[in-house]
């Protein structure tokens, strides 16, 4: 059999309208701009409207990257949502975006990594695509935090943001798409970023709410270590691995979780920051959403080119690491008309 590819035929994105500054936290927060700037690069992020939902913002993004892929929904032969923040523990809100898309019957399943959930789900559509066993997949990453976090603990409030990404990865015979890739987990760390309430360990109980243990709640220093510690490594090791160097990628797309983990990962790496796709300033870290969220505002934006090699680099909650080379796909034209999407009474409507 002739080897199979996946080719990364069409990127989407949406991000809620609302944007909360850094000077609007100064007002409810003890916080100043110049302290969150200073530690993290944020400057604002943008916040879900009360009827959205993971399920509508993952649509609107999905409708973009099907209309940049050139396919319909029902041409799908799987679905993979990645995502820590769904509608509801049960049922998997990839069922509710597949039968919100209209994509009739096509499997769907949920990847819960934390923020390296993206890179897990699209290395593991490229397995279905190489297999043989599909040829169209819709890989999102979404994730709406701010229902998550505690808005009265500045250590988390003040990092997250709200968005979903998405891509549609589609089978060819040209080397493109995922060309190495390394996922890891060290579950140790698995306090250093939890939602202590809610899971089988620590059903909601009379004390949940009141103590606040629903929230995310996360070990910033700790976070920081791992993250400086395993994105150069583990690129090190991914580029090695696909016969490539540093010199062989366009850009480097990290997890846009702090503007100083990204600049100690270049110093680790002996990189220039002005190679890292850095975009944090206006989404703050939107989890599983920021890696295809900045792929898609860099090829909107003509930064990132549509033939690009780009190294993506993620960690989060598990903790996790995920990091991939990818070759993006010259052939798929950019719908111009495709950023425009609108949402009306809960329902996400994609102008195209
Ligand atoms: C959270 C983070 C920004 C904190 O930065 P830091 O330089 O490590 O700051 P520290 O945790 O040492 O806290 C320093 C002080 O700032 C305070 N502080 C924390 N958040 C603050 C805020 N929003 N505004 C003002 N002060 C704040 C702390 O209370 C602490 O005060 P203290 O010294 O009186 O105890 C940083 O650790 C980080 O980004 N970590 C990684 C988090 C991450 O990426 N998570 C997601 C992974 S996917």
């Amino acid at each position: 059999m002739q080897e199979r590819y996946g080719r990364l035929v069409g990127w989407g994105a949406y991000v809620p309208e609302k944007v909360i500054t850094n000077f609007d936290l100064e007002k409810t927060l003890d916080t100043s701009n110049e302290w969150i700037v200073q530690r993290t690069g944020i400057r604002e992020r943008h916040i879900a409207a009360p009827n959205e939902t993971t399920a509508t913002m993952s649509v609107a993004a999905a409708k973009i990257a099907l209309a940049n892929a050139g396919i319909e929904p029902n041409d799908l032969d799987l679905i993979i949502v990645a995502t820590s923040t769904p509608d509801h523990l049960t049922p998997p809100v990839s069922s509710q975006v597949q039968h919100m898309l209209g994509a009739e019957n096509v499997p769907a399943f949920v990847v819960v990594t934390g923020c390296t959930g993206f890179i897990y789900a699209l290395t593991t559509a490229d397995q279905f695509i190489r297999s043989g066993a599909y040829n169209n997949i819709l890989v999102i990453g979404v994730e709406l935090l701010s229902r998550f976090i505690d808005w009265e603990d500045r250590a988390t409030c003040v990092l997250f943001g709200d968005a979903a990404g998405a891509v549609v990865m589609q089978a060819g015979t040209e080397p493109s798409g995922i060309l190495g890739f390394e996922l890891g987990s060290d579950g140790s760390g698995a306090c250093h970023i939890i939602a202590p309430a809610g899971g089988s360990a620590e059903p909601f109980g009379a004390n949940t709410f009141a103590e606040g243990r629903q929230y995310i709640r996360m070990n910033g220093r700790e976070v920081f270590k791992f993250a400086t510690r395993v994105i150069g490594r583990s690129s090190r090791r991914v580029l090695a691995d696909a016969g490539l160097s540093l010199d062989d990628i366009d850009w480097i797309v990290p997890h846009q979780a702090n503007l100083r983990i990204i600049q100690a990962a270049a110093r680790d790496m002996n990189v220039p920051l002005e190679r890292f796709y850095v975009n944090i300033d206006r989404y703050a870290n939107t989890s599983a959403a920021s890696i295809p969220l900045a792929i898609y505002e860099g090829l909107e934006s003509g930064k990132i080119q549509p033939d690009d090699r780009l190294l993506l680099a993620s960690f989060g909650a598990g903790l996790t690491w995920a990091t991939a080379v990818v070759q993006l796909t010259p052939s798929w034209q950019k719908n111009k008309q495709s950023k425009i999407v609108t949402v009306e009474n809960g329902r996400v409507l994609a102008q195209l």
